[in-house]
Order: structure tokens, then C-alpha cells, then sequence
């Protein structure tokens, strides 16, 4: 939620160079983490790095990014080592790395090196970065927080993971096997994660946006243009989200503020999925 406070606590983010996981860095930079490793298989995380800047409210804050392929196993361990020896603990992981493996081809006739890149990326991707940021929390120290308005503490855990599936992750929808598979997945390890994390008391929750403007869908619409007006007629607010529609939802869920929610898959939709889904008929 925009005016989550972090107050402090060390970031790391895979996906942080585009859309969504780009703009949940802005989102963390705002809310008062100190630091964050920006993750991502695309260099362009440096200029999100100088970008976060603009919005950071810790005053020691800084930022750092590092080359990740979240399919490569000893990618994604270093990229958790980095975060550990140069920033000292994490705090929050959000994993927003992802692709969209659209590939709009019935059961019939699916297309399975397409099927197999969506579960590569989005659910090995997943369980990777779960299963190396889950080790390196349950190390750690649990932080403590005291409320201000019922000067009670309370702890907060060793950390607190945020993990983008889709709203495909709940739903089907006709043409998107690889990419719902995968996004059901995601959810799946996420829960897993989340129930194996009980005992280091750290918190994985999911996140299942509808279509959310950013260049995977700018990319999706101009492959098919009929999208754009689908899109209008079906999600009740007519529009795509904004990028930090989701992001401070994110926000939300790593803070204190969310310190009881665990294993949750909190739908952004904006009530889209209350109501039947015939598209493509
Ligand atoms: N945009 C939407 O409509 C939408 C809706 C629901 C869920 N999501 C999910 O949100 C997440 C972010 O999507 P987005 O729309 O911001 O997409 P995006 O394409 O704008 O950003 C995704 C980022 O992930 C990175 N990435 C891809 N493969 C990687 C790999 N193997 N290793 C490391 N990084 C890799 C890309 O380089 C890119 O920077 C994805 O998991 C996506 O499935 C998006």
C-alpha cells in the first residue's frame, strides 16, 4: 500500500530491471529500506539502481545490482551470496523474474519447448530463489518491531518473501497452457515454501495480478491486438494496472504491517475473476 513503512532492512529483488519488479524497487526505496541487490538476466538494472535513489527515504540508503539467471542454480546462489556478504542479511526477497510464454496455441496442438521455457523460468526460477533465500533467512537473526501505537514488540522473523505469480495462477484461460502451468506452480512452491518455513519463522506470500502495464503485456498487445479492447471490456476498471498498483501491494506484504499474513495468494484484479471468463471463445 502506498505509506507502508519498512523502516529499514535489506532488499533483494530478481526481475528489478523491468515492469512490475522494477517498480516494487521504487516501492521498497520509498518505504525506507536501507538497502537492496537488484537481480535480474538484463544489465539494465543499473539504470533502476540510479533511479531508486530518487525515491529512497533511508538516509543510508543504497543500492547494487547483480547479473541473474534464475534457471541456473549456481547463478541464483551466488546472486544470494552476493546479497549476504555485501549487504549482511535479507530482510525481503521479492521475486518478480519471470516470462510470459504466451503462446495462444490450444492442448490440441501445444507447442511443449514452449511449455518447457514458461516452467524453466517461472516455477524452477521460483523454487530456485525460494530454496537459496529461504537457507540464507533461516541463518539469520529475527528482527523486532514496537508499535507505535500499542508500544507492544513483536517479531517480525528472520524474513518475508513476495512472489509474483498471476492471476493465470488461479484461473484457466484458453491458449495460455505454459504460462497458467507455470503460474500455477509458482503458487504451489510458494505455499510449500511457506508451510517448510514455518519453524525459521519466515513469512512467503503471493501475489496474482490480471494484466498490468508493463513491456511483458505492451509486448503481448502488440502480438494480439484484439487484447487491448478485451481488456477493456473485461476488467471492471477498463484499464491495464499501473505497475505500482501491484508493487505497493508488494510493499504492503513484506511489511510489519502484514506481519500475520502467511501463505496467502492475494489476488489484484480489481474483481476481474469474481465473474466468468470467456475469452477467446
Ligand atoms: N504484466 C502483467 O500483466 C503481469 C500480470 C500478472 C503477473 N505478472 C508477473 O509479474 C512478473 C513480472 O512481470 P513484468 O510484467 O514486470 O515483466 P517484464 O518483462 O517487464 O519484467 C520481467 C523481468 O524478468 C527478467 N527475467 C526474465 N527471465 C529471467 C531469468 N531467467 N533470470 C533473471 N531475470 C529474468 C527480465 O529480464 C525482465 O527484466 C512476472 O513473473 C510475470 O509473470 C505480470
Amino acid at each position: 500500500m502506498a505509506g507502508t513503512r519498512l523502516n529499514g532492512g535489506i532488499a533483494l529483488v530478481t526481475g528489478a530491471a523491468s515492469g512490475i519488479g522494477k517498480d516494487v524497487c521504487f516501492a521498497l526505496a520509498e518505504a525506507g529500506v536501507e538497502a537492496i541487490l537488484l537481480a535480474d538476466l538484463n544489465l539494465s538494472t543499473d539504470l533502476t539502481r540510479q533511479e531508486c535513489q530518487k525515491f529512497a527515504s533511508h538516509s543510508n540508503f543504497r543500492a547494487l545490482s547483480v547479473m541473474v539467471d534464475v534457471t541456473d542454480e549456481a547463478s541464483v546462489d551466488n546472486m544470494v551470496q552476493r546479497a549476504v556478504s555485501e549487504l549482511g542479511r535479507i530482510d525481503y526477497c521479492v521475486h518478480s523474474a519471470g516470462i510470459s510464454g504466451n503462446s495462444r496455441t490450444r492442448t490440441a496442438s501445444l507447442n511443449i519447448d514452449a511449455f518447457d521455457r514458461s516452467m524453466r523460468t517461472n516455477s524452477r526460477g521460483t523454487l530456485l530463489v525460494l530454496r537459496a533465500v529461504s537457507h540464507a533467512m533461516s541463518l539469520q537473526e529475527p528482527r523486532l518491531h514496537t508499535s507505535t501505537r500499542s508500544n507492544m514488540t513483536r517479531s517480525l522473523g528472520r524474513g518475508s518473501i513476495v512472489v509474483l505469480s498471476s492471476i493465470n495462477g488461479l484461473i484457466s484461460v484458453p491458449g495460455m497452457m505454459p504460462y497458467t502451468a507455470s503460474k500455477h506452480a509458482t503458487i504451489g512452491i510458494a505455499q510449500t515454501a511457506a508451510v517448510d518455513n514455518f519453524e525459521h519463522h519466515i513469512r512467503v506470500n503471493i501475489v496474482c495480478p490480471s494484466w498490468t502495464d508493463t513491456p511483458m503485456m505492451q509486448k503481448t498487445i502488440s502480438n494480439v491486438p484484439t487484447l487491448e479492447q478485451a481488456i477493456a471490456k473485461l476488467c471492471p476498471l477498463g484499464r491495464l494496472a499501473m505497475p505500482e498498483e501491484v508493487s505497493d501491494a508488494v510493499a504492503f506484504l513484506c511489511s510489519p504491517a502484514a506481519s500475520f499474513i502467511n501463505g496467502e495468494s492475494l489476488v489484484i484484479d480489481a474483481g476481474f475473476s469474481l465473474t466468468g471468463f470467456r475469452m477467446g471463445h
